[in-house]
């Protein structure tokens, strides 16, 4: 009884002394709507990123743009301006400027920078292509070009990029001919597929502490594993690089997704995820949005049009969130674009009109897709979501 009593005492006086203290209203913990994405992903050692269009970033006109670029990621790539055309769009002279602005953005909010892209077929210099079709650029001389571009590019921004895509979209898909994957483009037609190695270690060579990626689309679930299935087959060329010591240090699966296709459940998609992980390389998706057809109803205002194709949309940011979050070495989970205001969709996929693809309307009002990847990074935690592991890079 005395003991009731005693505790009972304390209970009472605990009670008094909290009843004293006012609380004050700045002292709750915000609300999961009230935080960013970048805060809530933190939680989780995750980078979230985006990619940064320079010519808007920099636009008086459109101040919401930069400030949601600071405010709500951690990780931005450039869209175009590292890219060889916009790098070095003459011979011998390198153009810098947009690209250091861009890092300069990232120092000043405190943000990782994704370096894209260091060997591609698209957005190539003409002088090079031009040069190549008229045998004034050899073969050696080729390979040449591309080291001196991949050195002098990782040289020029080591210490500020923390994972590069160093190869980008070198498989081919099953609509090509033949329909078996195989390495398609500029690169594999003029080097051959040692090309691939090679970029690696000259970019190892320049940087060795960046993480460096392969990077590729439709890659989000495997098929039936046989020739014609793209996901398998850069996981079976994955898995050689690793074999034969080549330094690649991880796989990025861009994750461009449309709302009319089969999409995926997150199962599937972690499936991969720790495929690749399980070969010790890192995984993110880095390119993520979700487009939808433009039709006539949605383009009239037709919520029967609209509503289930944002619901689309959302979910698939979410199959792919949350498998990333599930998957310990997922890094970075970068969307293609944050507004459809500045989106790449419209311009490309014009034929259906396709677009409605990003987590923002084009007057930066969330989309659902928005508070879904919000509610993935706020409600999910042990045991399946545990903190990244970090990735030593590979000598
Ligand atoms: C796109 C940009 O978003 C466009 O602005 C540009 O005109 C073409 O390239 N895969 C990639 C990206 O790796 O570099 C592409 O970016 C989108 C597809």
């Amino acid at each position: 009884m005395k003991r009731f009593l005693t505790a009972g005492a304390g209970v009472l006086m605990l009670a008094g002394t909290l009843n004293a203290v006012p609380v004050q209203a700045e002292e709750r913990p915000p609300t999961v709507a009230e935080q960013s994405l970048r805060a809530l992903a933190a939680r989780h050692d995750l980078a979230i990123g985006t990619a940064v269009d320079t010519d808007a970033l920099r636009d008086a006109a459109d101040p919401q743009y930069r400030a949601l670029a600071a405010s709500q990621f951690s990780s931005v790539t450039a869209e175009n301006v590292m890219k060889w055309e916009s790098l070095e769009p003459t011979r011998g002279t390198y153009n810098w400027g947009p690209a250091d602005e861009l890092i300069e953005f990232a120092r000043k909010n405190r943000q990782q920078v994704r370096g894209h892209v260091l060997v591609w077929q698209n957005q190539l210099p003409a002088w090079l292509t031009q040069g190549v079709s008229d045998g004034t650029i050899g073969k050696e001389q080729l390979r040449d070009i591309l080291r001196n571009h991949i050195t002098t590019v990782v040289k020029r921004f080591k210490g500020k990029i923390s994972q590069w895509d160093v190869v980008n979209e070198a498989a081919s898909d099953p609509w090509d001919t033949p329909s078996s994957i195989h390495l398609k483009g500029f690169w594999a037609q003029h080097l051959g597929p040692g090309y691939i190695a090679d970029a690696f270690r000259w970019a190892r060579a320049a940087d060795p502490d960046a993480l460096l990626f392969y990077n590729d689309y439709n890659i989000e679930a495997f098929g039936d594993r046989g020739p014609s299935d793209k996901t398998w087959y850069v996981y079976t060329m994955a898995r050689r690089l690793r074999a034969s010591g080549v330094p690649i240090d991880g796989v990025g699966s861009q994750g461009h997704l449309g709302t009319q296709y089969g999409n995926y459940d997150a199962l599937q998609v972690l499936e991969v995820l720790d495929a690749f992980s399980d070969l010790g390389l890192a995984t993110a998706f880095t390119e993520v949005d979700v487009r939808s057809q433009m039709t006539d109803g949605v383009r009239a205002g037709d919520s029967n049009e609209i509503n289930p194709r944002l619901q689309a949309s959302a979910s698939n940011y979410s199959v792919l969130l949350q498998a990333c979050l599930a998957n310990r070495r997922c890094l970075s989970y970068t969307v293609w674009g944050f507004t459809d205001r500045h989106s790449w969709v419209p311009g490309w996929f014009s034929d259906p009109p396709e677009g409605m693809a990003t987590l923002y309307d084009e007057s930066y009002r969330p989309k659902r897709a928005y508070n879904v990847v919000k509610a993935d990074l706020a409600f999910s935690g042990p045991p399946y979501v545990l903190p990244r592991v970090s990735q030593k890079p590979r000598r």
